[in-house]
Formats: structure tokens, sequence, C-alpha cells
């Protein structure tokens, strides 16, 4: 048996924040109240003066194991995820080899088990021709069924309408989707090509990778969706024309189409790629400024549904190649919440919504089991965040496997001191607990 006891936090959670202590009991919470500190427990962490969060849910991240680890493990990162408050990660099928069978699937469980101090699941990978393989997923135990409808790392690209039709129409789970229409990128890449041949700048990124490449994907998958009755999610939206896809008249519990944006296209804008260059480059691209402010719209009145990250770790030498070779894609696990508390320091968004959009909203998307709430019964994933506090991202504090972050030199007014994983205190002031192991998921449907 072990105990953990919180006393003295600022609360965060389901709307509200007040003060409570929380009393942890074998992995799970057993009590939250005031008052609490009379209670005997293993450890006692005295929270005065910080606020309590249930842990961030990250329903989209590439941790690149097997076949990719030059790049991550999911041990690398998965320490990087906790060290920054996350204790949960869903985890891409993009690795080498894709995962497209159940037993390629299981060994990535396998790999977590062993190596993840985070709690983890990975979706299951789509190909032109593996449908039967995709029909065999357990619901009850993996996350989801993910289809790349427009290529990006990895060649996972399914294309064949009538394949998109089957999978939309048999899933017997949620269909997370990239959306960006391949033909019409193509055809953008080569006009480039052509005006700037390989000497071309990343601020032609967005023009790329076009608003319209994503809006005419986003639309087919929800057209399919509505046909279908599919379960639908649509990962990293990136412009104002794809919201109209979206509404905000229903609650989340029953909708049947979902939206996820990602902290790197709230926080950059087209403009900072004079600065920062293939550094920013990623699928979908991070869009002309306009955009950047109807996501935010759109996230306040919650046709967005959940902020995530789509962490993509690459060498910094695969970020120094030309624009046109230059791996797409950001490393931002560990700094997700830190950029969200910066934006709440800012006035853009409340404590009690960040909340929302990072640990309640994925775990009522997924429906997973007992987590993303600091509820009684439930699992104990929470972390103690001090706004009193700054970070400042550097390389010296830099957890990922490959050094590096768009947002280095960035102070952040707030820091993570605590994160605590199905009732373990796997980070604490700066120092990760490497003998801390976080569970797979569960999923209620
Ligand atoms: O920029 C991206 N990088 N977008 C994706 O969808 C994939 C990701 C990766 O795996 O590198």
């Amino acid at each position: 048996m072990s105990t953990l006891l919180i006393i003295n936090a600022r609360l965060v959670n389901e709307g509200q924040i007040r003060d409570a202590d929380v009393f942890v009991k074998d992995g799970f919470i057993e009590q939250i109240g005031t008052g609490l500190s009379g209670l005997s427990a293993d450890q006692v962490i005295d929270a005065a003066g910080q606020y309590l969060l249930p842990g961030v849910i990250d329903d989209q991240v590439h941790f690149r194991e097997p076949g990719l680890t030059h790049k991550a493990t999911i041990g690398s990162e998965a320490r990087a995820a906790v060290a920054g408050g996350t204790t949960t990660f869903m985890e891409m099928p993009n690795t080498v080899p894709n995962a497209l069978t159940q037993e390629l699937l299981a060994e990535k469980y396998a790999i977590a088990e062993r190596s993840s101090i985070a709690n983890y699941s990975f979706f299951m990978g789509t190909s032109n021709d593996n449908l039967e393989e995709v029909l065999r997923t357990d619901p009850k135990n993996v996350c989801g069924v993910k289809i790349f409808m427009g290529s990006s790392t990895g060649n996972m690209l399914v294309d064949k309408v009538n394949v998109l039709e089957e999978v939309f129409r048999q899933s017997p789970m949620l269909i997370a989707t990239h959306c960006e229409d391949e033909a019409t990128v193509r055809a953008a890449a080569e006009r480039y090509r052509a005006e700037y041949g390989d000497d071309a700048p990343a601020r032609i990124h967005p023009l790329v990778r076009d608003e319209e490449a994503c809006y005419k994907s986003s639309s087919l998958a929800v057209e399919l969706a509505k046909r279908y009755n599919t379960r639908l999610h649509i990962l990293h939206l990136t412009t104002a024309k794809e919201l109209s896809l979206f509404r905000n008249d229903i609650p989340l519990a029953e909708k049947r189409i979902t939206s996820e944006v990602c902290v790197h296209h709230l926080w950059f804008s087209a403009d900072d790629y004079d600065r920062l260059g293939n550094r920013i480059k990623c699928n979908p691209a991070i869009k002309a400024p306009h955009n950047r402010a109807a996501l935010w719209e759109a996230l306040l009145d919650d046709r967005l549904d959940i902020i995530a990250t789509d962490h993509a770790p690459h060498t910094w030498a695969e970020k120094q190649e030309s624009y046109w070779h230059a791996h797409a894609g950001l490393p931002l696990v560990q700094h997700s919440l830190l950029l969200m508390l910066e934006a709440a320091q800012q006035g853009r968004i409340t404590l009690e919504k960040v909340v929302q959009k990072m640990s309640h909203a994925p775990a009522d998307c997924f429906r997973i089991d007992r987590r993303g709430y600091v509820r009684e019964g439930y699992w104990a994933d929470l972390v103690l965040v001090d706004l009193g506090q700054t970070s400042t991202v550097s390389k010296e504090n830099i957890l990922y496997k490959c050094g590096w972050s768009p947002l280095e030199g960035e102070t952040l007014r707030a820091a993570v001191t605590h994160t605590i994983v199905s009732g373990q205190v796997a980070y604490e002031k700066g120092r990760l607990d490497d003998s801390v192991r976080g569970k797979r998921l569960a999923f209620d449907r």
C-alpha cells in the first residue's frame, strides 16, 4: 500500500478553483477535501501557493519508437512529457515499421510497458490495404485509428476513396485524421519549385501546404463521418475556414465529430518563419496570423475541443537541410502546459479553460477510463504548478532526445514543480524518478 497527501493546494478542476487537500492511495484519489492534513501518509506535499491540476492528456505525439530512435524514444519523450506536466500520451503509428498490424501495435505497447514514465496509448495505423487488421483493434484498450488523409513524415497516406469509405463505415472506434489534400499540396509544391528552385525560403510552407488543401480534406472527412455516423476526431486544425465544420451548440459528450488544435498553431504564425525558418516547418503548416486569431476564438467558444502538441522531434541536422528536405515537425511536449499557462498569464484564456481543453476534454473525447479529472475513485494523475516562478527554455533543461526546441530563449511565467503519474510522484522540482512506470489506458466504450 502506498499513500500520498497533497495539502493546501488551489485545485483547478471542472470549471472551478478552490482550496483543497487530496489524499491518494494505491494509485487512486481516495479523498478530496479541506482539513485533511491530519491524515498520515507515506509522502506529504505542502502545495501552499500552488495550483493543482489534473495531469495533461496529449492525444497526439510522435515518440518514434520503433525504428526512428535516432530522433527519440518512448522512454526519452515520456520523461520530457512528465517534466512538463503531461501524465498521459497517445502516440501515432508512423513509426518504422508503421503500426499497421495488431502484432506491430502490440510491440509498441510492450516497449512502453518497459520504458514509459507516463501513461500511454498507441493509435492503430491505416494503409490502403490493411482494413482487416484495423477492424481487429480493441476499442477498450486502444485509443483510436489514425488516418493520414494527407502525407507527412512516414509515407502513410491513405488515398483510395473506397478504402477511406470502408474505414469510415466500419471502424469500431474513434478515427483520428490528419487532413491535407494531397493533390492540392503536390500542385502547389510544383509551382513553388518552378519559382524558387532548390533555394526556397521556409516562409513559403503555408503556401505550399495551403488553406485550401486543409479545407478540402477536412470537409471530406466530415462529409464521410456524417454519411456513416463515424466517431471522427480531426487533428491539428490550422485555418479559419475549417472552423465552420465544427459545432458548439451541443455538449462534447454528444459530439460525433470533434477537433484538436495544437499549441504551436496557437503560439506561432507565418510571421515567425523569417526568424525561425525550418525549426517551425510542420504539417499542417503554421499559417497567416488571421488563422491563429480564429483558432483562439474557436478554442474559447468550444468549436475546438482539445489542445495537444503533435510533438514531432527530428534531429537538429534533419532540420538544417534546405526547405524542401528539412523534416517537418516540432518537439513540444515538455512545454505545452507551460505555453498555455503563459497564455493564461497574458489573460488570453482562464486556468479552468486550460484544464478543460488539456485534461477533461481528451478524457471525454476518447472516453478514457477514470482519468482527466480530479475526482475520488479516479487515477491520481496530477500536476502542481507555480505561477509565481518562471521557466526559461534552454539547451540545459530540454529533455527531448533531439536536444533542441523552437522555444529556446523564451521565458514562460509558470513552472511545473511536481507531476504524479497513476499515484506515483514521477517528477519533483527538476528531478525525475526513473523507477516510475505509467499505465496503459483503458477506455469506457
Ligand atoms: O509536421 C508533422 N510531423 N506533421 C505530421 O503530421 C507528422 C509529424 C512527424 O511525424 O514528423
